[in-house]
């Protein structure tokens, strides 16, 4: 199976920096066989998901970093899944520990987004950490679980440059497909091309933060899960 690598742009970048990073890194891109061995998504700031869906290449997918409990109707700021699967939205990251932290997102809500992603079609990302996944797990109905990918989140790796010990990465993936069956599992936490090697018997991929800002660390990640 194919490695998946996910750029979690969170609140960087102006229109004019995304547009000048999809330039650069499809002109890569589109010369590579990258596409033959890793499954690649961008998820930018939700603003700009509408233009990466006209003009993005036909072999990177588009992810989205959030997206609402309800369905569509009367919610005002809210994007429902089925309006972001109608952007061609392959995946959306739910419960991330900024989402959690910065704007007081429960498992509850969580779990709501989760339906809401498969009822519209769209793969839910779903963000655990190693304390509370089983907490995490429960939370969302059962019935769901076969249609998540996982990620791994270390709390104390993300952005700050000090990535997980890959034997704890492998403990606590064991975990989840242990409390959500098996199902893909990502790990995030300061990852890039020069450790992404450490966890390729263990991850099913990679949910990046930091090294996904500059085209140049993304291409290096991407051609070192490439080669793994
Ligand atoms: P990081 O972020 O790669 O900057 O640690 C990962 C994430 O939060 O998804």
């Amino acid at each position: 199976m194919k490695k998946l690598l996910i750029a979690n742009w969170k609140s960087h970048k102006t229109l004019s920096e995304v547009s000048a990073w999809m330039d650069s890194f499809e002109s890569k891109f589109s010369k590579s066989l990258l596409a033959k061995h890793v499954d690649i998504a961008i998820a930018p700031t939700e603003a700009y998901l509408a233009q990466f869906s006209n003009e993005m290449h036909a072999e990177l997918s588009l992810a989205a970093q959030d997206v609402s409990p309800f369905p569509v109707g009367k919610y005002t700021g809210a994007t429902a899944a089925s309006q972001l699967a109608s952007l061609g939205v392959k995946y959306a990251i739910v419960g991330h520990s900024e989402r959690r932290r910065y704007f007081s997102e429960d498992n509850t809500q969580v779990a709501n987004k989760v339906r809401q992603c498969v009822e519209a079609g769209i793969i839910p990302i779903v963000c655990v950490d190693d304390e509370y996944v089983s907490t995490q797990a429960a939370a969302i109905d059962s019935e769901y679980h076969s249609k998540c990918i996982i990620a791994y989140e270390a709390l104390s790796a993300i952005g700050s440059g000090n990535n997980m010990d890959a034997a704890h990465v492998a403990e606590v993936t064991k975990l989840i497909n242990d409390v959500f069956g098996e199902v893909p599992v990502l790990y995030g936490g300061s990852v890039n091309a020069g450790n992404v090697a450490e966890y390729a018997e263990i991850s099913d991929g990679w949910l990046v933060g930091t090294a996904s800002l500059k085209v140049d660390d993304f291409w290096a990640l991407a051609l070192a899960v490439s080669n793994l």
